[in-house]
């Protein structure tokens, strides 16, 4: 058949720096700064009855952002016998996840309240992780078109709040967009947002018994993933977590049951004593501590060359002053809270450990109320020195000699995880040396290392980073139809 191969771009987004448009913005987000939303488990043909809670905004816990119906285990076994996969042709599916593309566009306005109130992120975080949620749902609408298997059959898909629009909406749209009957369970920090684009999706024509979702903590994981009804689980979320998923997945469900998992990383940069420092110093301040470093792409570890390191560091410090650190939803917000009391203290405690061996070269202010956790820079000798991914705003410093990059490439090889890598250099043949040896899946040169472009930068890492394949690129869709086999002739 002739395959239909509509025309992608990713979303234009908004100029945050055009007057009229940031006023517009404003004011479509600042009719959902009191609102009170909802979420509640949505199961085809069931009216859940879960215990109720209040979602707090974690910049400010006066501001109650909505209540939750948490969803119960009676509820996972509602949904997967619900469940049912969509049957009709990929162009129809990609008609209806185009629709939906266009209703997220246009509910910017909730879209940005949502994120500022219930995930802490700042206007121009909020504006790309809605673009990003647009592509993803474009993306895999259009390359859906190339694939005529059938679906695996019931898929898992369990997301973060780091990311609680782009990489719910990106896991959920490539197991729709494939005809997979989808089950979603957002991370409990942020049931409000994935409730409002479910709802959304259904708007746009998505069935009910096709996509269900389950807000709740690891227990509605457990039982989901656990279950001999499921064909594949997509999962991001931290290392831990995915290899207890493989482990139950590996005990109840089919052999061979697709899991794509998208994990932790302890990402490094280099900058050498050639980079241009301003930029270095820009694109290090950006890799670390925006979206308050809680990003799995996040710079965790600088190595800088020895010979320009006490300059570089000057300038580290200095423009780390210039950050603004506090309440999310404020346009002079650079870097808001941290996710919930949890996270702030377990990060505390691990600066704290650091401040007692006089590792601390710099940390800002603290805000008074709300989760913040400041900008912190940290001594270290080497990514050997960390054992675990500190998932905030924290930065790790590191010098290494001109005659030192192979051990240093090395060392970051060892750590075993393999996410993304940034290099600072002037020199050619150096991007070449580096980028053969280093392994990450994402590697950027002379620029910042996060915010993967859908499409143009597939993202996913290696090693204890994930299984691939990598999100927003060509391979993605194949792990969520039925393998076929190949034909051998005689
Ligand atoms: N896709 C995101 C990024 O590239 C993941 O953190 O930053």
């Amino acid at each position: 058949p002739e395959l239909f191969l509509p025309e992608r771009r990713n979303s234009k987004g908004w100029d945050l720096a055009d007057g009229p448009t940031l006023a517009a913005i404003d004011k479509a987000r600042g009719a959902y700064r009191d609102h009170a939303f909802t979420s509640a488990p949505l199961i085809a043909d069931h009216t859940p009855d879960g215990p109720s809670e209040p979602v707090q905004n974690p910049a400010d816990a006066d501001d109650v952002v909505g209540h939750v119906t948490w969803a119960t285990t009676g509820d996972v076994d509602k949904a997967l016998d619900a469940a049912c996969i969509w049957d009709v042709p990929a162009l129809e599916r990609a008609e209806i996840l185009n629709r939906a593309a266009d209703l997220y566009q246009e509910n910017f306005g909730p879209f940005f309240a949502l994120m500022a109130r219930e995930a802490g992120k700042t206007l121009p975080d909020a504006v790309s992780e809605l673009r990003e949620a647009v592509d993803f749902l474009r993306y895999y609408a259009a390359q859906a078109q190339n694939h005529d298997t059938p679906p695996v059959g019931v898929f898992i898909c369990i997301s973060p709040w780091n990311f609680p629009l782009a990489i719910f909406t990106g896991q959920i749209a490539a197991s729709l967009a494939t005809g997979n009957a989808t089950l979603a369970k957002p991370a409990e920090q942020t049931p409000l947002i994935a409730h409002f684009a479910v709802s959304l999706l259904h708007k746009a024509g998505v069935p009910p018994h096709t996509l269900q979702l389950l807000p709740g903590d690891g227990r509605i994981g457990a039982a989901l993933t656990s279950d001999a009804r499921v064909g594949g689980v997509c999962f991001t979320g931290s290392t831990d977590t995915a290899q207890m998923i493989r482990r139950a997945m590996a005990k109840n469900l089919t052999p061979g049951a697709p899991l794509i998992a998208e994990t932790g990383g302890l990402n490094a940069m280099i900058v050498d004593s050639t980079a241009l420092p301003e930029q270095a110093v820009r694109d290090v301040v950006q890799s670390a501590f925006q979206s308050a470093g809680q990003r799995c792409s996040a710079l965790r570890c600088l190595y800088v060359q020895e010979d320009i390191a006490k300059g570089f560091t000057k300038m580290l410090t200095g423009a780390m002053d210039e950050l603004t650190v506090g309440g999310p939803w404020d346009l002079s917000c650079d870097v808001g809270p941290v996710i919930d009391d949890e996270a702030q203290a377990g990060i505390d405690a691990y600066i704290a450990a650091a401040k007692t061996e006089g590792r601390v070269i710099k940390q800002l202010a603290r805000p008074n109320a709300g989760h913040f956790v400041p900008p912190t820079l940290l001594r270290v000798d080497g990514i050997g020195e960390m054992e675990r991914e500190i998932f905030g705003p924290v930065l790790h410093i590191a010098t290494f000699r001109a005659d030192g990059l192979d051990r240093v490439i090395g060392d970051i090889n060892a750590s075993g995880y393999g996410l993304t890598f940034g290099l600072h250099t002037r020199i050619d043949d150096r991007v070449q040396h580096v980028v053969e040896r280093l392994q990450a899946g994402n590697i950027y040169v002379n620029r910042n290392q996060i915010g993967a472009v859908v499409g143009s930068q597939p993202f996913g890492g290696e090693g204890l980073s994930g299984t691939g394949p990598k999100a927003g690129g060509e391979e993605y869709l194949l792990r969520f139809l039925q393998h076929e086999t190949p034909e051998v002739e005689d």
